[in-house]
């Protein structure tokens, strides 16, 4: 039997653009016919990992838990993408090892673009003092060293960056090759 399921982790700062590249690999694979599964952090905060906080210890603790349903998911077939921070390099390390078919998305954005966009005002909170241990500010984040895919998204559209991950996917043999598209992600 062939093993078709992979997880897909994107990692970067908040505002970066992981949920709106998460939804656009989403509606690309279902249109594949595959079966998907994202894990966002916003939401996954709000049952699964309810009550957790933003120290090293939580989150840790929310990733290991997301990493969890990510190799469930994986081992029965379906795509699992997940879009957290998730600001440590060791623990993300250690779900690569765990989940095995794994791909990195590193979600790379300046922090003064991120601080730009703001999307929902908690950039200003934390510059005002109002949020402490805010990722990026005054609370780590470790970079990926090796990722499969880094994505630029204050140079490249949403778009180009999908594209590239599902180049990206189908030269590590994770999805076959679209013929109709006639290499529209090359
Ligand atoms: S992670 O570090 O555990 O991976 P996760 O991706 O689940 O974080 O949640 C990050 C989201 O929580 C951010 O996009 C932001 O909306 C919110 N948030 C609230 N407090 C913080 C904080 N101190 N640091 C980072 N994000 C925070």
């Amino acid at each position: 039997m062939t093993t078709t399921g992979f997880t897909i982790w994107f990692t970067g700062l908040s505002g970066a653009g992981k949920s709106t590249l998460a939804t656009i690999l989403e509606r690309e694979l279902r249109a594949r016919g595959r079966k998907v599964e994202t894990l966002d952090g916003d939401v996954v905060r709000t049952h699964l990992s309810k009550g957790l906080g933003f120290s090293k210890e939580d989150r840790d603790t929310n990733i290991r838990r997301i990493g969890w349903v990510c190799e469930v998911l994986t081992r029965n077939d379906v795509i699992a993408i997940a879009a957290t921070i998730s600001p440590y390099r060791a623990v993300r390390e250690e779900l690569r090892q765990r989940i095995g078919r794994f791909v990195e998305v590193f979600v790379d954005c300046p922090l003064e673009v991120v601080i730009e966009r703001d999307v929902k005002g908690l950039y200003r909170k934390a510059l005002a003092g109002e949020i402490r241990h805010f990722t990026g500010l005054d609370d780590p984040y470790e970079p990926p060293l090796n990722p499969e895919v880094i994505v630029r998204t204050a140079d490249e559209e949403p778009q180009e960056s999908a594209a590239r991950i599902l180049a990206t996917l189908e030269r590590l043999g994770y999805l076959t090759r679209e013929k109709e598209q006639g290499g529209r992600y090359d």
